[in-house]
């Protein structure tokens, strides 16, 4: 017994692994190992060796199981350590760089825009893109017959034979929002309007979609002055520095008087600086709204006044963040957006100062 002893002790300390290890336990105490035989032998003994015989069985029967399942788990543990010295990892190396997308200039103007009108207590309102041919000029004072419908190089929409709705246009201007917003509120009235326009021309300054920025303020005693100082706050504050404005009479159907205005700039070394300089650069139209445009708007015009402007929002993006061609907005290359494009947390705040 104590041969048994020494021989499956001294096996199991030097087991390699657990197939080694099970193959001992078969050896040993399985059905048929050693141990157990011996232990079926207890029957053709006298009961006195057997009273000694059994419980010393028994007890190394015992301890073999013990050491087995000691090895066992000290095996476990060794194949743990060894793995946890192989695969580790260093918790401190910087994080790999990942691209994060922009915001695109336009995007970024209209937030611009919308922050300084905002603060100047101006409301934000919507329109619909497609619109009715009613909305988008009838209403505005451009009748049928009217040579700025066709100069407006219009998308209007397929209508099939015999399909009586009023046709429908993508909206040329976003003028027709004016309309809208009387509509909805009356006067008095004081909103912007940004959002895509729709007309069919395409170079370098022209894309068949563009954004513009319709604004419009209406009131008892709302005059011309109110306009021009509206405008020259925005225009100061966008381009962060005082900026002269010009104001040229010209003609819209819907305003009357009519206006066109000009920024201050400088071409100097070819490239545009705005707020310096003594040339001027068309920016905008405007005006006083046209009666018949209050009318249709279901304001009455012997009560209420107000002016009305429109910006070409992809010009002031341009200007400002020094952008040549105009269709490259609408080109979705990366390497052009990550250039031009805004840090998605970089917000536009009147406190935290507009500019770049
Ligand atoms: N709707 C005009 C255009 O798209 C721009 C415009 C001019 C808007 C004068 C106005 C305005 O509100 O008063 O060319």
């Amino acid at each position: 017994m104590d041969d048994l002893r020494i021989k499956y002790i001294d096996a199991i300390a030097a087991a390699a692994d657990e197939a080694a290890l099970e193959e001992l336990r078969l050896q040993a105490v399985g059905k048929k190992g050693e141990v157990s035989l011996k232990m079926r032998e207890l029957g053709k003994m006298t009961p006195e060796e057997r009273q000694v015989a059994g419980p010393a069985l028994n007890a190394l029967k015992n301890e073999i199981n013990s050491a087995l399942a000691a090895k066992k788990v000290a095996l476990a543990d060794a194949a743990l350590d060894a793995r946890l010295a192989t695969e580790w990892l260093d918790v401190t190396l910087p994080a790999r760089n990942r691209r994060v997308g922009t915001i695109h200039p336009i995007s970024q103007v209209t937030e611009e825009v919308t922050a300084i009108f905002a603060d100047m207590g101006f409301a934000v309102a919507e329109g619909p893109q497609i619109e009715t041919d009613w909305y988008n000029f009838d209403a505005l004072n451009i009748p049928g017959h009217h040579p700025a419908r066709a100069e407006m190089d219009t998308f209007y929409t397929h209508r099939a034979e015999g399909d009586e709705r009023p046709p429908h246009v993508l909206r040329t201007h976003t003028s027709p929002v004016q309309i809208r917003s009387m509509e909805k509120t009356g006067a008095p009235i004081r909103i912007i309007c940004p959002g895509r326009v729709y007309r069919a021309d395409y170079d370098q300054t022209h894309t068949p979609m563009f954004h513009q920025v319709e604004g419009l303020a209406i009131g008892k005693d709302i005059s011309m002055a109110n306009l021009k100082w509206v405008l020259e706050e925005f225009f100061s504050a966008f381009f962060g520095t005082e900026v002269k404005t010009r104001f040229r009479a010209s003609h819209f159907p819907f305003t009357e008087p009519s206006a066109e205005v000009d920024i201050q700039c400088s071409w100097e070394g070819g490239t545009v600086k705005v707020g310096e300089g003594d040339d001027w650069l068309e920016v905008l139209g405007s005006g006083m709204v046209h009666p018949k445009v209050l009318e249709a708007g279901g304001i009455d015009p012997n009560e209420y006044q107000g002016f009305a402007f429109g910006i070409g929002i992809d010009r002031l993006a341009m200007l400002k963040y020094g952008i040549p061609d105009l269709r490259a907005f609408f080109d979705s290359d990366l390497r052009w957006l990550r250039h031009y494009g805004f840090a998605s947390l970089d917000q536009p705040t009147l406190h935290g100062g507009l500019t770049r």
